[in-house]
């Protein structure tokens, strides 16, 4: 399967476009067991782009809504991506880009790894030959690089790909479609804090105690094997955190109480959406989700903090060309 998303065309049939839209998912990094490797595509919740190929060289910013950012392309991780991709290609034409932000930036949810990746897909439709997910994956961690301080690919891929993706390596770089967890609820909780992503990688330990690899390679290897094999009690085992969780936890107001809400209400798993505040959790039904986001903004509210919650799916699709 992975061997066939890499090849798959990343192009929609579109007869020499001039002007696309582009809907770029939020994603959830880490997803617990693997930092930096791991992650999945939301449904329903995601940024617009709008692409429109011009005369000139390189990429000009020209509208962003929803967000204050940096216009100048080279400071915007759309236009870092973008520039590193048509550099690359030698690229006999520039784009102008809309930036229409619906997820916030600093919330957890891959944000700036949204701009990223839709930056380099919407190039993407522009071409005669267009770039493998893959190849388009390593120029939105450019961007992502401005916006971390660190070339990772756990949020890009999956806005790219879809579904749920493991990056194995990264010299040399390599990312596998995982199976699809069709049968899992997605909740997301968002507390109007902003986490910055380099601030919060700046607090991790640089050494771990071997103990803590160990279990840690266990959650992960479990987490793959459980989606190969659909084994739903081993799944329910492999979404542990005991890296990085102790650390940036300490970031979120009240993280242990809501932790405690997700179990008490027949949530299966619950961690830190990439660098946070968002916070993930996945039931096998909705209803725990509602059950859940309801108490955990109750409980937010009543500590006088505002919160969005969203009830979602994992996203089989990726960046995608919208009308
Ligand atoms: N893996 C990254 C981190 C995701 O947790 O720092 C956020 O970009």
């Amino acid at each position: 399967m992975s061997q066939e998303i890499h090849k798959k065309t990343t192009v929609q049939s579109l007869d020499n476009p001039t002007e696309i839209r582009v809907f770029c998912p939020a994603t959830v990094a880490n997803v617990n067991c693997g930092f930096d490797s791991l992650g999945f595509a939301l449904k329903g919740i995601g940024d617009e782009m709008v692409f429109r190929k011009t005369e000139g060289r390189g990429v000009t910013i020209t509208e962003i809504t929803g967000d204050t950012l940096p216009m100048e392309a080279h400071n915007n991780v759309a236009g870092v991506a973008g520039n590193a991709m048509l550099e690359d290609i030698n690229a006999n034409f520039g784009v102008e880009i809309e930036i229409h932000k619906k997820i916030r930036s600093g919330s957890g949810i891959g944000s700036s790894s949204a701009s990223a990746a839709g930056a380099v897909y919407g190039i993407n439709q522009f071409l005669e030959k267009p770039l493998s997910n893959l190849e388009l994956t390593r120029y939105a961690m450019k961007g992502e690089a401005l916006a971390s301080g660190n070339e990772h690919a756990d949020n890009v891929a999956p806005c790219i790909y879809g579904g749920t993706t493991l990056v194995t390596g990264y010299n040399p770089f390599k990312v596998i479609a995982l199976p699809p967890m069709d049968t899992v609820y997605v909740g997301i909780l968002h507390p109007h804090i902003t986490i910055k992503t380099k601030e919060a990688r700046k607090i991790l330990p640089t050494h771990v105690p071997l103990k803590d690899a160990i279990a840690q390679s266990q959650h992960l290897a479990s987490f793959v094997a459980s989606l190969y094999e659909w084994d739903k009690e081993l799944f329910k085992e492999s979404i542990k955190d005991v890296l990085v969780e102790p650390h940036r936890k300490l970031l979120i107001p009240h993280f242990d109480e809501i932790k405690a809400i997700s179990l008490q209400n027949g949530c299966i798993a619950f961690g830190i959406s990439g660098s946070g505040p968002s916070m993930f959790c996945l039931a096998f039904a909705k209803a725990d989700i509602d059950k859940y986001l309801s108490e955990s903004t109750a409980l937010y509210e009543c500590n006088g903090l505002q919160v969005d919650s969203y009830s979602s799916r994992i996203s089989g699709e990726g960046c995608k060309v919208i009308k």
